[in-house]
């Protein structure tokens, strides 16, 4: 039984959908959650930035004494996950657009993808959708804009409105039945994509799928805590601590304790 804490990291608020999930899955184990809110968005930084920092990132986590990390950025995922592996002496659990269940979901067999340019960009997303050549027709939409906006609080206004009404309309008129929420920011539109479009758009999200696959490997890894455990969280941001405190009270209904903290960018950044 390990009572370390699991380190949660997002470049900002996007991976509170993904603790959301933890959190319900697996009430006995601590969460350290570390956004980079001074850095994102990442979808739309230079690809060498977004590893270079993500590994910074974890190496800070791993210090303040993690056990495992969740990379819960579809961005840094694609970008570093492999690096990740190579150089860090712990389970790490990344994510990906989940275009494999909104395919088996599909009816007309056309799924829109939204998610960051720099998710869409990268070769680990290259090979997920030549994996399903075949499947279905994928339509792929960069949400720009719409991290910034979520970053400030902001899920369901015109502005977020309007971008949302650009990504979703082709998919639309492509005959899309199935939508795939490719960042971990998204899901916190679900409410407003629900009021935009209906059911015409089912919504895939991973969030509870990768809860799963962190619990199989602290099972598989003997890093589980004990059942009995309370569970202690710390909330951390390179931006502004109040910020993150009042974004988690307003999205996840979660009084968190939070602190800001420095990760100087690496000299080369
Ligand atoms: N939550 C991140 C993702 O899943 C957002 C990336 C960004 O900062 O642009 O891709």
């Amino acid at each position: 039984m390990n009572p370390a804490p699991i380190g949660v990291f997002d470049s900002g608020l996007g991976g509170l959908s993904v603790l959301r999930e933890i959190r319900a899955l697996l009430p006995h184990e601590s969460v350290l959650y570390l956004a980079d809110s001074k850095y994102a968005p990442y979808g739309e930084k230079p690809e060498k930035f977004v590893e270079a920092r993500t590994l910074q990132a974890c190496e800070w986590l791993i210090a303040q004494g993690c056990k495992a990390l969740v990379i819960a950025c579809n961005t840094a995922t694609g970008h570093a996950v492999e690096l990740l592996r190579k150089q860090l002496p712990l389970p790490i659990i990344g994510v990906e657009p989940g275009l494999k269940p909104a395919a088996a979901a599909s009816r007309s067999k056309v799924v829109g993808v939204l998610a960051t340019a720099n998710t869409l960009k990268s070769a680990k997303f290259a090979r997920l959708l030549a994996s399903l050549d075949g499947e279905s027709r994928f339509i792929c939409e960069a949400g720009l804009g719409l991290v910034s906006l979520i970053e400030q609080g902001d899920i369901d206004g015109p502005a977020v409105r309007e971008r949302l009404d650009t990504y979703l309309t082709p998919m639309l008129e492509a005959g899309a039945d199935t939508l795939v929420l490719g960042c971990t920011h998204y899901p916190f539109l679900s409410g407003t994509i629900r009021a935009m479009v209906g059911d015409q758009l089912a919504l895939v999200d991973t969030g509870s799928a990768i809860a799963r696959q962190l619990a199989r490997k602290l099972a598989e890894h003997k890093l589980a805590a004990a059942p009995d455990a309370t569970p202690h969280d710390r909330f951390a941001s390179t931006k502004d601590a109040a910020h993150l405190r009042a974004m988690a009270a307003t999205l996840l209904q979660v009084e968190a304790d939070a602190e800001t903290v420095v990760i100087e960018p690496a000299p080369a950044l």
